[in-house]
């Protein structure tokens, strides 16, 4: 019918003509909007460099209990590390003499010490979320060292809240030389606070990048939001005062029991911002290893 009647009429030849024609430009037009949002975040926000080898990255954390948000804050991890080919290090025990928290020390220098092929080595919290997994961890990373005049001397990147050092969120080198800093930071934990109690593994940490130019000079200090943002619930920011928006790349809920009134603080607030978290395509990459 159809070709019967392109045979008869030569102008519906060259109007089918036409609009495969329009079809075919409008189809390759690169304003697609789905990668609109993508191109806006690189090219204001990477490094104006040319393009070099995405650093390799270890995300680890431990948790020793079983809390409402488990699975959230596991699946969440996971998620990011497949859609990004990062690996993902948790640990479910911690054996740690000097307290709970400085196991994230020790499990920082066994991953080290065996060598594997990381660049850097991404420490978080279990009470934290992974709001936008569009945003490379390693893209952070490149940003905060083209912001120094000699990057392979930095081995910490860090934030802070209002309080100082936050040691929930942060980024340290696979290489041997932090693992002296470790020790001193270890050394350093002998010495009492000035309240008189025993430092935690953030306070020693801060006591000794402020007694030692030399550790603090392997350390920088990037804006929280790139790594570590509190929610408006926890009030608590560095210099910026800038609080975690819809977007931004992690959310902590650091402390949530002293600002959240509830059974189950941490909980309710994973539950509340889960609906904000911007998520992959599952598809696109689970099939991966
Ligand atoms: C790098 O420096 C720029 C300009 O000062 C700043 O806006 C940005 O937040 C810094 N990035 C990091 C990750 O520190």
């Amino acid at each position: 019918m159809l070709a019967r009647s392109l045979h008869k009429q030569p102008t519906l030849w060259l109007f089918l003509l036409f609009c495969g024609f329009l079809f075919y430009q409008f189809s390759k037009d690169p304003s697609d909007s789905s990668l609109v949002g993508l191109d806006a975040f690189t090219s204001k926000d990477a490094p104006a460099k040319a393009p070099t080898k995405s650093p390799k990255i270890a995300i680890i954390t431990f948790i020793t209990q079983n809390p409402s948000y488990l699975h959230l804050s596991l699946k969440n991890k996971d998620h990011y590390a497949r859609r990004h080919g990062y690996d993902l290090i948790v640990d479910y025990e911690a054996h740690s003499e000097k307290g709970l928290m400085w196991w994230k020390y020790a499990m920082i220098e066994r991953l080290i010490k065996k060598k594997r092929d990381w660049d850097w080595i991404w420490w978080m919290d279990f009470d934290t979320l992974i709001t936008n997994t569009n945003i490379k961890v390693g893209d952070v990373v490149d940003e905060a060292l083209a912001n120094v005049t000699d990057p392979s001397q930095i081995d910490w990147l860090l934030s802070h809240d209002c309080n100082g050092l936050n040691f929930g969120s942060f980024l340290v080198r696979n290489h041997e030389r932090p693992l002296k800093f470790i020790d001193d930071v270890v050394a350093m934990s002998t010495n009492k606070k000035e309240d008189g109690g025993d430092p935690s593994e953030q306070d020693a940490t801060a006591m000794l990048i402020k007694a030692d130019p030399k550790s603090a000079a392997r350390t920088m200090q990037i804006p929280q939001t790139k790594i570590n943002g509190f929610p408006q619930e926890i009030a608590c920011f560095d210099e910026d005062h800038q609080g975690w928006e819809p977007g931004m790349f992690v959310l902590h809920f650091a402390g949530a029991w002293a600002h959240v009134k509830g059974e189950d603080p941490t909980g309710q607030m994973m539950r509340k911002y889960e609906g904000d978290i911007i998520w992959g395509d599952w598809k696109d990459f689970y099939e991966q290893a």
